[in-house]
């Protein structure tokens, strides 16, 4: 009999149930007995003993279906070791869930800060195997996080219809593609969507340089320009700035996000009309794209069989096309940027794309 407990922890993306129903469904078809503790809301559930028990079944028909079954919660690390309003230690807590249950083993679904928590379970004696999901692609120790592709689907999508009106139009165009830290989502989409300039938070731009590539498109006999900005794209000048500084400049910015800044900035500098379009959360929603149905059903049988072979402390991830275990403690408290040197970057510099420096 093995007894697992499983939490998906962080915003949720695509492909979360498929990864599940891959574990679960590498598990039952071995023959061992297998007892499924789905703990509610990340590790919250955990904390609390918040569980439900599933059977297979449970993991039937999912594997299209967007979201988590298991619903997610956010838990930041950085306050994993302060008492909750109850004085309740979080950590024991977790410990103590999982003792309880007799578990051997947790399988926990999540991205940066999910990993962290995660290899701190490990360190404090836990037996835990670790599936790398998040649309931003940016966990270190594999080359892809499944949710990713599907994100870069929908993104492109709304590249590809802003096109057309600002083609009809012949105006400026921003599409504000998610991610805070990091720019994989961004720099994918802007590319697979033909965008002419595109602003990742690891390359910071200078407004200058953006409208001489829009003066510049204008002057060859383009009558539009398309724009896609990460959320946390970033001024040379602000990138200049300490971060208590530039958290102080956001809180008293006059725009709701990065975007609205660009577009005002260019509309000053240039009388140009431009319009700013935000898929937001739309692009962590839906069914997942084919390529993430395989790919996390992948990931979540080679994490099955972890299991099966009592393999524990690792993270199943994807390096040079092939599916590896890493270890936990290499992942967490790492972050996976576009370097400005990459040659996806540079590629795109060949091809024409402005990213502003
Ligand atoms: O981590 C995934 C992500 O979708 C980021 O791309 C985005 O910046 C953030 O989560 C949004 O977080 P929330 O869902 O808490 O608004």
């Amino acid at each position: 009999m093995i007894k697992i407990g499983m939490l998906t922890s962080g915003g949720d993306c695509q492909a979360l149930n498929a990864a599940m129903r891959g574990v679960v469904k590498t598990l039952t078809n071995s023959g061992e007995k297998v007892e499924i503790y789905g703990f509610l809301d990340g590790y919250r559930g955990l904390i609390y003993g918040n569980y439900r028990m599933l059977t297979g079944s449970d993991f039937s028909g999912i594997l299209t279906v967007g979201g988590t079954i298991l619903g997610t919660s956010r838990t930041p690390f950085k306050l994993i070791h302060e008492p909750d309003e109850n004085g309740i230690n979080k950590v024991d807590a977790m410990k103590k869930t999982y003792k309880k249950l007799k578990l051997d083993c947790l399988v926990i679904l999540g991205g940066n800060g999910t990993h962290k928590t995660a290899n701190l379970l490990r360190e404090e004696g836990l037996n835990v195997v670790t599936l790398p999901k998040t649309i931003d692609n940016d966990l270190w120790g594999t080359d892809m996080t499944f949710g990713f592709q599907s994100a870069v689907d929908i993104a492109t999508n709304a590249i590809d219809c802003i096109h057309t009106t600002a083609a009809s139009h012949g105006r400026v165009f921003i599409v504000e593609v998610m991610g805070h830290k990091v720019g994989w989502l961004t720099l994918n989409a802007g590319m697979a969507g033909g965008a002419d300039i595109i602003l990742l938070p690891e390359i910071p731009y200078d407004i200058d340089k953006v409208v001489d590539a829009i003066e510049k498109r204008s002057k060859n006999g383009s009558r539009f320009t398309i724009i896609a900005v990460a959320e946390g794209a970033i001024s040379k000048e602000d990138a200049k700035l300490s971060k208590k500084a530039y958290k102080e400049k956001l809180r008293n910015r006059p725009y709701p996000s990065v975007s609205y800044e660009v577009a005002a900035q260019i509309q000053e500098k240039t009388g140009r009309e431009v319009r700013v379009t935000v898929p937001g959360h739309v692009q962590r929603g839906g069914s997942p794209c084919p390529y993430d149905r395989v790919f996390a059903s992948r990931l979540g049988s080679e994490a099955g069989k972890l299991i099966l072979d009592g393999e524990y402390g690792f993270m199943v991830g994807y390096r040079n096309r092939e599916i590896v275990k890493v270890p936990l403690e290499e992942v967490a408290g790492k972050l996976k940027m576009v370097s400005p040197d990459s040659s996806i970057v540079k590629e795109g510099k060949l091809l024409g794309i402005c990213f502003g420096d």
